[in-house]
């Protein structure tokens, strides 16, 4: 076959794909067996989960800012949300504070964690997108920064696609991230994938970094970290899809759908734990809030398609992928749709189908393909 032949045949099964994709059925989660994302880092992952902070009314309650930091620090959660299975089954709300890094001259001012400033509020746009979101808060108080964080009790995920909807406002001094981490005794031995907003910096732009972006005699590692502009003229205080994709390969940032960042130098590599704050410490990187000023996180919701090495976590067996699913060619955020196998639950799978398909590499390639 000549070249011009052979990418005819690729664009005609590739139009054929995308024909089919328009007819892509629904499924739920617990059918599929692996779930296979889309874009340029496209990658099969064993679990799936959804966090949907649009409709909780029953929960929206914005707390009073707590003057004491060590009552800040060990307060109950806002609402029952933070209490429930749906929420502890898969993160901790964190209530550490940095006093460590302020002995050592790191940080100029105590930053407390509190579940006080995680919590669900009701949307008060006008014409607003969703009935509620999940706000994370950093407010400057007289004694310290109360800030907020949560973090996934699971230790052992090993690559993952996560995504938000999502938007920073308030003022400067604070950031607000979404992260993977591990942590090391060295700090040149940390692996971490960072999307950051810095309300010092131009609204335009968000800050996407492997760590450590700063090298033994304190210098700025360029080829660790992007300074992103927001495509379509969006600014981190309007809402909008942002993506992390930690692959074996890189970390890849998407944006609303659009790849804006793409960093292999020193991407993780070993199991990590993911994270997502608000905060401030002073220090050069968040520069310091006025006291009485506040920062937000907003969050309609979390999607998360991952792999895990902890095995209570892991529900697939390993390299066993019947039901190929997507988040991502779905009409609706939240839900699966079936990219290859079968939804009528006919085929007996636990007899070993005959049929089983181990994962497929055609597949992904077409989902890159499509994406360009
Ligand atoms: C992936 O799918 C989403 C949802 O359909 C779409 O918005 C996005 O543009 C696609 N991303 C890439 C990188 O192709
Ligand atoms: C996730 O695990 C499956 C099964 O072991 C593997 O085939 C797949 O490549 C893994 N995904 C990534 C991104 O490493
Ligand atoms: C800060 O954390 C230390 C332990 O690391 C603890 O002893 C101290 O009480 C905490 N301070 C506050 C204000 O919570
Ligand atoms: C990102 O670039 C903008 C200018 O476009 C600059 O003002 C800002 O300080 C930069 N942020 C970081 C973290 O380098
Ligand atoms: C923040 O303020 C403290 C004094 O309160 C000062 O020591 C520190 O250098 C300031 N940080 C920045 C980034 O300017």
């Amino acid at each position: 076959m000549t070249t011009s032949k052979a990418s005819q045949a690729v664009v005609l099964a590739v139009s054929a794909l995308v024909a089919v994709c328009k007819a892509f059925e629904e499924i739920s989660s617990d059918r599929c067996d692996c779930f296979l994302t889309n874009g340029s880092t496209a990658s099969y992952f064993a679990g799936h989960k959804f966090f949907d902070f649009r409709s909780l009314p029953q929960h929206a309650y914005v707390p009073a800012h707590i003057e004491d930091a060590y009552e800040s620090s060990y307060t109950t959660p806002t609402s029952e949300y933070f209490t429930s299975e749906e929420w502890t089954s898969t993160w901790r709300t964190q209530g550490w504070n940095n006093s460590r890094t302020v002995d050592a001259g790191v940080a100029s001012v105590l930053m407390v964690h509190s579940p006080n400033n995680v919590y669900v509020e009701t949307n008060q746009d006008g014409d607003p997108a969703s009935e509620t979101f999940m706000t994370l808060r950093t407010i400057r108080l007289r004694e310290y920064q109360s800030s907020a964080e949560f973090e996934s009790v699971d230790q052992g995920y090993q690559f993952v696609s996560m995504r938000m909807l999502a938007r920073t406002i308030g003022a400067p001094g604070a950031v607000t991230a979404m992260f993977t981490y591990r942590g090391a005794e060295e700090f040149s031995r940390i692996q971490e994938s960072d999307l950051e907003f810095r309300t010092i910096d131009p609204p335009n732009t968000v800050q996407c970094t492997n760590q450590p972006a700063v090298d033994g005699e304190g210098a700025m590692v360029d080829r660790a970290t992007r300074n992103v502009t927001i495509p379509g003229r969006l600014t981190h205080r309007d809402w909008a899809v942002y993506r992390m994709d930690w692959t074996p390969a890189d970390t890849t940032w998407y944006i609303n759908g659009q790849n804006v960042a793409s960093i292999a130098f020193q991407s993780p590599r070993d199991p990590s734990i993911l994270i997502f704050n608000s905060w401030s410490d002073g220090g050069s990187w968040t520069g310091n809030m006025t006291v009485g000023n506040e920062a937000y996180l907003h969050v309609q919701w979390i999607e998360l398609v991952y792999n895990t090495t902890t095995p209570e976590n892991s529900n697939r067996e390993e390299g066993q992928c019947y039901n190929v699913c997507s988040i991502d060619e779905t009409e609706t955020v939240g839900t699966l749709v079936l990219l290859q196998g079968s939804a009528s639950g006919l085929l007996d799978r636990t007899r070993g189908f005959g049929s089983v398909v181990s994962w497929i590499p055609w597949l992904a390639m077409a989902m890159m393909m499509r994406s360009t």
